[in-house]
């Protein structure tokens, strides 16, 4: 008998029972967030990628999807894949080759719409704001007229610098104005706080899965306007990424047929994240973030720490913390999470941690524990807190606002 034995050996590796801590980490950073029960219950499901259940299932994501975005738009669709790839999605099928795109860029992810335009081989104008800054209107208005571009990219809430674009609306009214189509990255904002897509006029929006809807990382969402939707079903040349070809997309997302494959059971537990986002209602949703989110950063302000992004623009759904003088990112975030079963950020080289409020992570009792497992890495480390005087700030926010203050 000939040898069936393989050229490279088989890997001696062990389960993940051996690799995962025995107690889960509380994932308090700036995504993934914990899941429901229901999301991961659905995840466990395979079924057949087309067919009768299948449709079912696509028809009513869309169908809550829609009301997610606030849009009677019919051009709404799945993406396999990260918050980036429906990012691409929104970039790849509206700018080629010579399109006139102004990007508002206040940060790591908004650079990356300007770049994925710029591999689209758009010409790309940026408007380059300060980190903790928004652009202001008389500068959006000026660069409107100078660049004339046919598209405007800007994200609504910027998680790397936990800035918040705070006048959304009015950016997408002067671009519209000015000829432009709007497209806007709410990964990190979308079911955290109001994004109205038809009523502030935007033609595409892009989120993920695994931050406001509170679903697995992986399977991500896009809407289209309609003009957005004619642009792409008009260019001249076919969309280069075949993935995310949205007119190929089309035969899953509205036509029941064949384009890849779909992540069947992360198209589930997306449905059952949205299901539970359509329960709650957007209007209590909001406020339940906003509480939680104002209520945590009472309680970092009154340990004696620093919040990095000015009022003004601070965003609610990812808060940034300025580390106290001798102690990285690194330090924190790695102490919190072995020695407290904590999981904060860093952010790409800022002095920076950030604790997520995104969807599960607003609970009240996650916000005890990691303002006291912040607070605790602090003194440990050797920086001066108050951890009493913030967890006490902490309760008399959450109580207040149960108050209805
Ligand atoms: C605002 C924003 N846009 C885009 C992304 C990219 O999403 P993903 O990491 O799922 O590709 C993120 C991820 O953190 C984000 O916060």
């Amino acid at each position: 008998m000939p040898t069936t034995e393989p050229s490279i050996p088989c890997p001696d590796v062990v389960s993940l029972d051996a690799i995962l801590p025995e107690e889960p980490l509380l994932m308090m950073g700036a995504g993934p967030v914990p899941i429901p029960a229901a999301v991961a219950k659905a995840n466990a499901i395979v079924i057949n990628h087309l067919g009768a259940t299948m449709s079912k299932v696509i028809g009513q994501v869309k169908e809550m999807a829609r009301y997610v975005f606030q849009t009677r738009s019919k051009w709404v669709l799945g993406v396999a894949g990260p918050g980036s790839a429906a990012m691409e999605m929104a970039i790849s099928n509206l700018a080629w080759s010579g399109t006139r795109v102004l990007s508002i860029k206040n940060g790591f992810f908004s650079a990356r719409m300007a770049e994925m335009a710029k591999r689209c081989g758009a010409h790309v104008a940026m408007l380059d704001v300060a980190d903790g800054a928004v652009a202001s209107l008389a500068d959006v208005e000026r660069a409107l007229a100078r660049e004339r571009p046919e598209i405007v990219t800007i994200v609504q809430g910027e998680t790397s610098n936990t800035v918040w674009n705070h006048q959304l609306k009015e950016i997408a009214a002067l671009a519209r104005a000015a000829g432009a189509l709007v497209v806007v990255d709410a990964v990190c904002t979308l079911s955290t706080m109001p994004l109205e897509m038809d009523a502030w006029g935007i033609d595409a929006v892009i989120t993920g899965g695994q931050k406001g809807l509170s679903s697995i990382p992986g399977v991500s969402l896009i809407a289209f306007s309609d003009a957005a939707w004619e642009r792409m079903k008009t260019r001249a040349q076919p969309n280069a990424h075949w993935c995310l070809d949205a007119s190929l997309a089309e035969n899953f997302w509205h036509n029941a047929g064949y384009h890849y494959t779909a992540p069947v059971s992360g198209v589930l537990a997306l449905h059952e994240a949205l299901r539970l986002v359509c329960a709650e209602t957007l209007e209590k949703r909001f406020a339940r973030h906003l509480k939680c989110s104002l209520a945590l950063q009472a309680g970092v302000s009154a340990m004696g720490l620093a919040l990095f992004a000015p009022e003004p623009c601070r965003l609610n759904s990812v808060v940034g913390i300025s580390t106290p003088a001798g102690l990285s990112p690194a330090d924190v975030c790695g102490h919190i999470s072995s020695q407290h079963q904590v999981e904060i950020s860093g952010s790409f080289g800022l002095p920076i941690v950030r604790i997520g409020q995104m969807g599960e992570q607003c609970r009240e009792h996650n916000l005890f524990r990691t303002l006291h497992a912040l607070g605790r890495t602090m003194v440990e480390l050797g920086a001066r807190v108050d951890l009493p005087a913030g967890v006490a700030a902490l309760e008399q926010s959450l109580s207040e606002n149960a108050r209805g203050r």
